[in-house]
């Protein structure tokens, strides 16, 4: 089990770390970055199976040239966002030669230091966003409720959103595959706006660049004479993809909590995909009773046994749920003791 706290700040250690540097400062030092990552392994000792880099998934938007800041309490907020494709910013995004290797070489140090902190206890995640969530963000300018802009996009410049999506998704290979030579052990794509598109333009402006990224990581870490690491897509609110991403070569579905463990196993089982998910994270706020009855409704879904499933959230945990999480990863233990 490992649990995302992106929207949860959910541990006083945490503050104490971040101290008063800006969010994104501590994304760019390896040693804070690194500090925050190993926080929940450290509490969690035992009861936790793996850590996540602590970066995000806007740092690809930085890395190609636009600018975004964390606003306190609110969340992601780009000054200057994507307007039209005539915009200027348009074309210099789409004509600038993103270096990742140069520009992102934070998180790989990160990563690295983190390894080695880690020696070994549970293996290290590595992300990145999805080409469809970034593009939201890009135009948007933060998260959004009506996505009018990233509509707007795509149904009245579909080219230049396609464009703009396969760009990201080259990114993404390449951002994945330095992630991996520091010291990534398996890597996860966020698609957390996946459900703000209907079935037939998540086949359209999703799907096909997620399915570019898992079709190239592998090949592009072979040639850089790199170890092939599991693949693991989280779109969320997708439900009615999960037969399409299951054909994907992604090795691990994440789900949310919208999808019955047993009905996404009785799919995924089929293609040989292992699943990840799906407790509701607003569990966290019921009793222990109700922590264990979701916990057992989703391990049983998942065919029990103690292989072949990833134990998670379907979706980050939010900040005042702190001593329940505890609660969800002994609830799995007791299911399935080790
Ligand atoms: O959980 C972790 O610490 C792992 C690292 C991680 C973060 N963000 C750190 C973070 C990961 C994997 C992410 C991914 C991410 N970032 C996603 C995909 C997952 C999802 O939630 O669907 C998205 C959409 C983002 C963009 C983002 N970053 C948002 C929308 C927010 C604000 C959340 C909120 O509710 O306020 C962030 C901030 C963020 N990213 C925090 C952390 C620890 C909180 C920062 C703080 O204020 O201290």
């Amino acid at each position: 089990m490992w649990v995302m706290r992106q929207a949860g700040r959910y541990l006083p250690e945490y503050h104490e770390a971040k101290g008063n540097h800006d969010f994104f400062e501590c994304c760019r030092s390896p040693e804070i970055a690194s500090t925050l990552t190993l926080q929940p392994i450290d509490r969690f000792a035992g009861l936790v199976d793996g850590a996540i880099i602590f970066s995000d998934i806007l740092v690809i938007p930085q890395a190609m040239g636009m600018e975004v800041v964390m606003v306190d309490k609110k969340g992601p907020h780009f000054p200057d966002p994507l307007m039209t494709p005539e915009d200027k910013q348009y074309k210099e995004v789409m004509e600038r030669e993103v270096n990742v290797k140069e520009s992102l070489d934070y998180v790989y140090k990160a990563i690295t230091m983190t390894r080695q902190k880690l020696d070994g206890r549970v293996p290290l995640f590595g992300f990145c966003g999805a080409p469809w969530t970034l593009l939201s963000y890009m135009v948007e300018g933060g998260g959004s409720k009506m996505f009018k802009q990233v509509k707007t996009w795509v149904f009245k410049y579909p080219e230049e959103s396609k464009a703009l999506l396969q760009k990201i998704a080259e990114v993404c290979v390449e951002y994945l595959a330095e992630q991996v030579i520091a010291g990534a052990q398996i890597i996860q794509v966020f698609d957390s706006w996946a459900g703000e598109l209907s079935p037939s333009c998540f086949k359209e402006f999703s799907l096909p660049y997620l399915t570019y990224i898992a079709e190239h990581l592998p090949p592009r870490l072979k040639e850089l004479k790199q170890e092939v690491v599991p693949m693991v897509v989280f779109a969320k609110g997708a439900w009615y993809a999960l037969d399409d991403l299951c054909d994907t070569p992604y090795n691990v579905i994440g789900l949310d909590w919208l999808h019955d463990p047993a009905q996404a196993y009785a799919i995924a089982q089929k293609k040989g995909k292992v699943l990840q998910g799906n407790a509701d994270p607003g569990v966290l706020y019921g009793s222990r009773d109700s922590i264990k009855k979701v916990v057992k409704e989703m391990v049983d879904g998942f065919g029990g046994g103690k292989q072949g499933w990833i134990a998670n959230l379907g979706h980050g945990k939010s900040d005042d749920t702190t001593d329940s999480s505890t609660g969800l990863a002994n609830s799995i233990q007791a299911s399935h003791p080790l």
